[in-house]
């Protein structure tokens, strides 16, 4: 097995490439020309997806005890923007509009504001562009609200509720993963900026003075994170946001930034310390008190650390890192060297011929065993078996099982009930006993 180097830019490209061609991820709307900024997540990008919130949610919240879960509606009171200060300039990019092309671009993304990079024109003055999609509610439509920009507020106007009903020691946790949209001015670059998405978002309330002690805490946790997806040191940094870039709610930021091949070093999740900024101003705009009380009936606001971590983000560095050209066998191929835990397929399992029945069969019974073990196993008699390894390799499965003569005991009566089992990685087979396969990929 040969490593090859692959070239920037056009990695991302083959990524993005295999991920339609594989079923992992289709341009949204397809077949009606597109809209920008959405796309959809095919059979096995929504594996891939699933198996990423599912490891977010047990590290965050399963193993942990305190962290509080926690699914909030989309759609929320106008009030709660009005507080939060989204419905402000907080929330808004600049905008400049050709006037010659009408073409749109942001001001803070453009070398030259005072001319259009698309056809040449004039650029007009800058305007304050609102990235939050606005809707009405009811028959009447008279009552206004939004599609969430971010989970986080969701969290916020429950931090009550949670209170009242859970009783949680300070410092604690609310974790949510939902969807979130922004009517972003220039969607770019595959899922990394897109109009929904889903977030994964932790609020963290502390005692002010203990702020700095958890932020140190939850960003090694960050870390381990990253890490438990496969992503290399080398491949994620940390930014420290200079004051005058931070949020409208921020104090201190740090972005955990991924090395995408072509793009270099970008936001991959965030980490704010939100100060009381959120609790405080829903306790003015509701008149409805966000203090946590003490067991010796002292009371405060919570401060707030905040992990916020975008799933199409983690999706596209899982891909970038996994993706891997080699040459076996005198050909070129292509795999994904994905974590078993995340993988679409823990294992596929083949017979090695459609149209021999006892083949069939046995694989068949191979096949009902794992799959009620492990689930996400991959049944493929497509082709001969270098296709099947192929195209198990190009979608990350981790191990390829052929059921074959020997299984049967047909050839070698010593080879009865064993299987091949084959590594995606190095490509190299070895007789497992069906009784020990489980513990084996285990
Ligand atoms: N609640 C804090 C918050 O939403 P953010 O930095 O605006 O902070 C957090 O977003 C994360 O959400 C980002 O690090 C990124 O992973 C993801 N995200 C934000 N906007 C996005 C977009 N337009 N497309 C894809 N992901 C996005």
């Amino acid at each position: 097995m040969v490593p090859m180097e692959s070239t920037g830019a056009t990695t991302m490209e083959k990524i993005v490439s295999l991920a339609k061609r594989r079923g992992f991820v289709f341009p949204g709307s397809e077949i009606y020309g597109g809209l920008r900024g959405t796309w959809d997540l095919g059979p096995l990008g929504v594996a891939l997806n699933n198996n990423i919130k599912r490891e977010w949610w047990k590290m965050f919240v399963l193993d942990r005890e305190d962290m509080y879960g926690l699914d909030a509606a989309i759609l929320m009171n106008e009030k709660v923007w009005e507080a939060s200060g989204h419905t402000g300039a907080g929330f808004s990019d600049p905008v400049v509009e050709c006037m010659k092309c009408n073409h749109r671009f942001r001001a803070d993304h453009l070398e030259n504001t005072e001319t259009c990079p698309d056809c040449g024109g004039t650029l007009g003055d800058a305007k304050d562009f609102n990235l939050m999609f606005e809707t009405k509610v009811g028959a009447e439509g008279t009552a206004k609200s939004y599609l969430r920009p971010e989970t986080a507020q969701g969290i916020f106007v429950n931090f009550k509720n949670v209170v009242d009903s859970m009783s949680p020691k300070i410092p604690f946790g609310i974790a949510q993963i939902g969807k979130a949209f922004r009517n972003e001015i220039a969607p770019r670059e595959f899922l990394f900026r897109v109009r929904e998405f889903e977030q994964m978002e932790i609020e963290y309330f502390v005692k002010e003075v203990e702020w700095e002690d958890h932020f140190e805490k939850l960003r090694s946790d960050i870390q381990t994170w990253h890490r438990h997806l496969g992503l290399s040191d080398g491949n994620v940094r940390e930014y420290e946001v200079p004051e005058n870039d931070l949020a409208h709610y921020s104090k201190r930021t740090i972005d955990f930034e991924y090395n995408y091949p072509g793009k270099g070093f970008d936001e991959l999740a965030g980490f704010a310390y939100r100060t009381d900024h959120d609790l405080k101003n829903h306790q003015q705009h509701s008149g409805v008190s966000m203090e946590y009380i003490e067991p010796d009936g002292s009371r405060f606001i919570p401060h707030v650390l905040e992990p916020s971590f975008g799933v199409g983000r983690a999706l596209t560095a899982v891909l970038c890192e996994a993706y891997r050209e080699d040459e076996m066998g005198g050909e070129t191929r292509t795999y994904l060297k994905l974590p078993a835990h995340l993988a679409p397929y823990r294992v596929a399992v083949s017979p090695l011929l459609k149209n021999r029945p006892p083949l069939v069969e046995k694989a068949r019974e191979v096949f009902t065993m794992l799959k009620k073990e492990f689930g996400n196993v991959a049944w493929d008699d497509n082709g001969n078996v270098g296709k099947r390894y192929r195209r198990q390799d190009e979608i990350g499965t981790p191990h390829c099982i052929v059921i074959d003569f020997e299984t049967l005991g047909e050839e070698q009566p010593g080879l009865k009930d064993t299987v091949t089992v084959r590594d995606r990685d190095t490509g190299e087979q070895q007789r497992v006993q069906i009784n020990e396969l489980i513990n084996y990929l285990k």
